[in-house]
């Protein structure tokens, strides 16, 4: 196959000329090899390295820790290095570059980490998932220039099939069934019939159900990440890839309320919110903090949607909604199909949530309110006051009541602010002395 002569980046080169310097060899190999053939526009350069080292493995890591360090002097980076794995990842101001040592790899059990050993390149090529991505092309001088392809990967590009190198690729790493799912959709590809047949196997005999739910969560976000990731998790439910890894039974409208999010806007992190909502999550799954509050607000909205569909006041609204993340409330109010529980959610995150409070605690202890419990309920109750006098209480509750687009309703909230300030510490007062009475 041909392919655009390649114009390496600076960084490359030198590390090229480093690794030369060692008496390694270097290659270029997986995905920026198959981008370069597919003329595609490669994000990363994964490059393996060849120190020839295969006997005794701590001078490996020795050496190999040796060279990412003149690396990074070089180049201004920081590496981590896993030596277990014989990968490091290079992290320079603009980019990052991924490393490895050429090895193969031997799985103790299915669906776990594989054991590593440096071996040569032509073995690391078929210890790959798929043959358009087990080519090399090698950067040091010595190499001809030509491709380095035992597994035939240009013609199954050429063909345009997703093909596993050894029928146990499935088994040993179930990733690889949404890698395949995930590539056969961004390349337009098909996955070629034996593959499938293996891939097919795989699922049905539960092999998904053998990997961590990070592992799994991490397919899902480089799915996520993809112009097509509908299209990817579309096939991913029909091959029940998902079901036979969690048990989980996806609602039939799950698809199309991703497609609707999608086409309002929601960026991906919104996706894999709403996503995470219908997933069947255990403290087993690796999320962020944020990533948790989202789900479980999401997964209990309905009851919220009952208390929001009778509120009436703007405060009510407020307590309802006050401690829900935003990005629920955003997910929320794309996918609500009920304008008047869409428009109180809109008009909370725009109208409510950052009203600053007219009176504060400094205000009343200044008339002399003493600090404590009390002093909070009377702030909490007098913000409530304030979101009614001074938001536009028309929000539509019923049918009858009459709608003002937003920005009127917040030019009639700002212009009596300081008479409102006034009756609210009034109230104050009023409040304290009834308290002082009791
Ligand atoms: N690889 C593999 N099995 C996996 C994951 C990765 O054999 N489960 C190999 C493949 O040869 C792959 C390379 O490691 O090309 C790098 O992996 P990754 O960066 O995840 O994939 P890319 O092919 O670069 O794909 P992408 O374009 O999505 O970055």
């Amino acid at each position: 196959m041909d392919f655009k002569p390649l114009s390496l980046p600076p960084v490359i080169t030198g590390i090229v000329r480093i690794v030369q310097h060692h008496g390694g060899r270097i290659f270029l190999v997986g995905g920026p090899v198959r981008d370069l053939l597919l003329n595609r526009v490669c994000p990363d350069w994964d490059i393996a390295i060849d120190l020839g080292e295969y006997q005794t493995r701590a001078r490996l890591e020795d050496k190999l820790r040796h060279l990412l360090r003149q690396f990074c002097q070089k180049f201004n980076a920081r590496f981590v290095f896993h030596p277990h794995f014989l990968t490091a990842t290079l992290t320079l101001p603009e980019q990052q570059i991924d490393i490895c040592h050429t090895r193969e790899e031997t799985y103790p059990r299915p669906a776990l980490l594989p054991l590593v050993k440096p071996a040569p390149l032509e073995r690391d090529l078929f210890r790959r998932d798929f043959t358009m991505n087990a080519i090399a092309l090698e950067l040091t001088a010595r190499g001809t220039g030509a491709l380095i392809d035992p597994c035939n990967g240009q013609q199954d590009i050429k063909l345009r099939l997703v093909r596993i190198i050894h029928p146990q690729s499935f088994i040993d790493d179930p990733t690889r069934i949404f890698r395949a799912i995930r590539f056969a959709v961004r390349l337009d590809y098909e996955i070629e019939s034996g593959t499938l047949y293996l891939m097919r196997a795989a699922i049905k005999n539960g092999y998904p159900a053998l990997l961590t739910p990070e592992r799994i969560l991490y397919e899902i976000r480089c799915i996520l990440k993809e112009r097509t990731a509908l299209k990817m998790l579309e096939a991913l439910i029909k091959e029940k890839v998902l079901q036979s890894a969690w048990q989980w039974q996806p609602s039939p409208e799950i698809l199309s309320r991703l497609q609707l999010l999608q086409n309002q806007g929601a960026d991906l992190p919104d996706l894999f919110a709403y996503l995470l909502a219908s997933f069947p999550v255990t403290e087993k799954f690796s999320l962020t903090r944020e990533e948790r509050e989202t789900r479980q607000a999401l997964a209990n909205f309905n009851a919220v949607k009952r208390k929001l569909r009778l509120a009436k006041r703007p405060s009510t609204i407020y307590h309802l909604l006050k401690n829900l993340p935003d990005r629920a409330l955003r997910i929320a109010a794309l996918i609500e199909p009920d304008t008047a529980i869409r428009e109180k959610i809109t008009y909370y995150l725009a109208n409510l949530k950052n009203r600053p409070a007219l009176v504060t605690a400094s205000d009343l202890l200044r008339i002399g309110i003493k600090p404590g419990r009390k002093l909070g309920t009377i702030l909490q109750k007098l913000f409530a006051l304030q979101l009614d006098r001074t938001s536009y209480a028309g929000i539509r509750t019923t049918r009858k009541t009459k709608t003002r687009s937003v920005p009127e309703r917040t030019a009639a909230g700002s212009s009596n602010e300081d008479e409102i300030r006034k009756e609210l510490l009034g109230i104050a007062r009023r409040l304290t002395r009834q308290k002082e009475k009791n």
